[in-house]
């Protein structure tokens, strides 16, 4: 029996740089407060790139020397795509030529790469699915309002994905606990699509609003919980865990979940310095980083919690080997 295993990793990033200080420019900030309160420096602002095109530049590298035709299955996690339809998967599908590939997109904020993870990975212990790319992607500087400093500082875009192939001969995701809790939606939510039609005059909240400090006790309490469930089922310690790549929002929360999980804080890769927050991207990106780096290999060798959490409130984790 063969079990699916994450063999590759990429990631595609705008080109336009945007320091903490060239937000000093137009909003009432300073660099010294936002690398104090969230750890970020710097991030990506997509110019010319959107949702689909960073898919497709991520999906491409991932693609580079197998046959698209081999793809069984394409999931794009993201709440920015270009359009409502067609889906983000798809547009990548067509533009790869993965034309047996099963494609679709997932939107569950910042959790939306653990989400998509979870459910590829999920398919691929089916017969049907043996290799499918699960990508991550947000444009968050289309969703938020540029003249809100408490949001606006927070967001970078990007893309981050993985190929999962089912060629291992022991198995490399060794358990999930993914959670949501719809009742606790209103501490973070947007409207993108927002249209009247003949009978209703809609109107709403255009962009991005987050109650921030009730994102931030949502991190502590749910997702530290989670992430210490995760470990006691699966019957493994906080020393045995070798790095944690969870979302990066923001460093401060980072360090909280390392206090809670006593899970020592060097095991808690971080690129939020260079990147923020890239929602549904942070995840796959920073993995990139790591392996790039050679700090993880995907040899096997290494024990992972990923942990995801955002808006929803969705939120979850995946231990794996890679
Ligand atoms: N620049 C300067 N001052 C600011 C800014 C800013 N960008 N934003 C807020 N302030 C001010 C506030 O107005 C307040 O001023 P006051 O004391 O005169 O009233 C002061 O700074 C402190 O504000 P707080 O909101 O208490 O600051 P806090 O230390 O809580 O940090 C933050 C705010 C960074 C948003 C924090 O609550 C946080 O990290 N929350 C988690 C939010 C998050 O990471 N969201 C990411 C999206 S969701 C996700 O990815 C899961």
């Amino acid at each position: 029996m063969l079990y699916p295993k994450i063999t590759k990793t990429a990631k595609a990033l705008p080109k336009k740089n945007v320091t903490n200080k060239e937000l000093e420019i137009f909003l009432d900030t300073s660099d010294e407060w936002i690398e104090q309160r969230t750890g970020i420096k710097e991030r990506r602002i997509a110019v010319e790139e959107t949702t689909t095109s960073l898919s497709i530049e991520v999906a491409k590298q991932l693609v580079k020397d197998i046959d698209a035709n081999s793809i069984d299955l394409i999931i794009v996690a993201t709440m920015s795509a270009d359009m409502s339809t067609p889906s983000v998967a798809c547009l990548v599908q067509e533009s790869i030529g993965a034309y047996q590939a099963l494609c679709f997109d997932i939107n569950a904020a910042c959790s939306g790469f653990i989400y998509a993870l979870s459910v590829a990975n999920n398919y691929l212990s089916g017969e049907r699915i043996q290799r499918a790319l699960v990508i991550g992607t947000d444009v968050m500087s289309r969703l938020v309002d540029w003249s809100d400093r408490q949001t606006a500082i927070l967001f970078g875009d990007g893309s981050g994905g993985v190929l999962i192939e089912k060629i291992s001969d022991t198995p490399s995701f060794i358990g999930e606990l993914i959670q949501s809790d719809g009742s606790r939606s209103s501490a973070l939510y947007g409207h993108s699509n927002i249209r009247q039609n003949r009978f209703s005059d809609v109107t709403g909240q255009l962009y991005l609003t987050m109650n921030g400090k009730q994102i931030f006790d949502f991190a502590l309490r749910d997702v530290s919980k989670n992430m210490v469930q995760i470990l006691e089922t699966n019957n493994t310690t906080s020393d045995e865990i070798d790095f944690v790549l969870a979302h990066q929002a923001n460093y401060r929360i980072l360090l909280a979940l390392s206090k809670k999980t006593r899970i020592k804080k060097e095991k808690f890769l971080t690129n939020v310095a260079q990147f923020g927050n890239t929602s549904a991207a942070s995840i796959p990106i920073l993995l990139d980083d790591v392996v790039n780096k050679k700090i993880v290999t995907l040899s096997g060798n290494s024990l992972c919690l990923l942990t995801g959490y955002g808006a929803g409130l969705t939120w979850g984790s995946l231990l794996i080997k890679l």
